[in-house]
């Protein structure tokens, strides 16, 4: 199959662009991309919010089809009506798939398997469409931390530490896989962790401003040592457009922003931003099978495609995130209500505001 050509009008299908890469995503198509049609297929999980899209989810160019990445029938029709993929819906929070294991396998790989097997039967027939597939860096599992000169590059092992990692790990290498046998035109991005709006706030940071936004403390894992690559939702949209439009079929691509900070430095950073002293910090127990360090280098996607982090240098982009929640209080405290608060009970063990806190 061949590499997809520049400057061809496109329509996208977009697997869970309600969640917080997928809507930025989405967003930033329209804006970059304004010809190309959108085709976003999400089944709206607790991570998942039609909100999100409301400022960019109008006009013929763009439609929004509930519906799961698992169903067969489904997925063959839109990747028949669209030119490429990208993929990018899954079960992505670490510590929902320590509690439970099961909804990570079924999404992140039946579903990914799913998109594969459709993608092939549509695309070889048509001789042309490529997939973009998200994985993440976590699949390398874990570095030290007394040699933090050591990155992750492509070639680096798949180490995945938790059942989130290791089911991203399996569906990056079914990609690989169909890719290898059957010639699909495939490329993947290893990503590390991204910040900026939208984010469902069980991830760290949504999760620490909008806990100090309404008072409340900030529940730190363990010693607060382990170290996060930082990178902004935009670059990393950028990165994706990047592959799409120009990587090698058959490729990775790490997507990393040298922007590494332990999760103490994060902290601190935040709680200045905000205004709040250190007894807003609530030492917990820390996460089963912690990871201790996550690094990228990401000179292979510099060098090759010529892309460049643009947005993510600290702490502009932290100060810039921090003011999107602050901006956008009804967002937040919407998506905090409802199962949102059973979640956060079961696992930090009170919802704050009906602590007495
Ligand atoms: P998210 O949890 O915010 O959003 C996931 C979206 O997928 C939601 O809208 C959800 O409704 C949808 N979804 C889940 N299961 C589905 C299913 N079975 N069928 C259809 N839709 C479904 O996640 P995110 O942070 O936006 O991550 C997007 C992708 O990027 C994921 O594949 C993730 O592994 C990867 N990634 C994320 C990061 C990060 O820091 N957030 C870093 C590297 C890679
Ligand atoms: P998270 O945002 O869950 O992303 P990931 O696990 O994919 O890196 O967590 C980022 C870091 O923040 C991670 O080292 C765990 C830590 N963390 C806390 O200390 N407290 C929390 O409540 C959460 C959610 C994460």
């Amino acid at each position: 199959m061949t590499d997809t050509l520049l400057n061809v009008d496109r329509h996208l299908l977009i697997t869970g662009g309600c969640g917080f890469i997928g809507s930025n995503f989405v967003r930033f198509i329209r804006a970059q991309r304004p010809a190309w049609r959108i085709t976003n297929l999400d089944s709206l999980t607790e991570a998942g919010n039609l909100q999100n899209l409301a400022d960019v989810a109008v006009g013929e160019h763009y439609r929004f089809i509930k519906g799961n990445i698992c169903d067969r029938a489904l997925v063959e029709r839109l990747i028949d009506e669209c030119t490429d993929i990208v993929h990018l819906a899954a079960e992505t929070h670490v510590d929902r798939s320590i509690m439970d294991a099961g909804p990570f396998v079924q999404t992140n790989v039946v579903g990914t398997q799913t998109i594969l097997d459709a993608a092939l039967k549509v695309f070889k027939a048509r001789s042309s469409g490529r997939l973009v597939f998200a994985s993440t860096d976590e699949v390398y599992g874990s570095l030290p931390l007394d040699t933090m000169s050591e990155r992750f590059t492509e070639d680096s092992p798949l180490r995945p530490n938790n059942p989130y990692s290791a089911s991203k790990a399996a569906a990056d290498m079914m990609v690989r896989a169909y890719h290898e046998t059957f010639a699909l035109d495939c490329v993947v991005t290893r990503c590390c962790n991204n910040f900026g709006p939208n984010q469902f706030p069980e991830k760290v940071i949504p999760l620490f401003v909008t806990n100090l936004l309404e008072g409340h403390s900030v529940p730190l894992y363990g010693d607060g040592k382990n170290v996060r690559d930082w990178i902004h939702v935009e670059d990393y949209c950028s990165a994706l457009l990047a592959v799409l439009e120009r990587g090698h079929s058959g490729a990775t691509y790490n997507v990393g922003a040298n922007n590494e900070r332990s999760n103490l430095e994060l902290t601190h950073e935040l709680l200045r931003l905000l205004g709040c002293g250190p007894e807003m910090v609530r030492h917990v127990p820390d996460r089963l099978g912690h990871d201790l360090r996550y690094a990228i280098d990401a000179g292979k996607l510099e060098c090759e495609l010529g892309w460049q982090a643009e947005r993510s240098a600290w702490p502009a982009a932290l100060e810039r995130t921090v003011k999107w929640y602050q901006d956008n209080e009804s967002w937040w405290r919407a998506v905090k209500s409802g199962a949102y608060k059973d979640y956060y009970k079961r696992q930090y063990g009170l919802f704050e505001g009906e602590s007495g806190e």
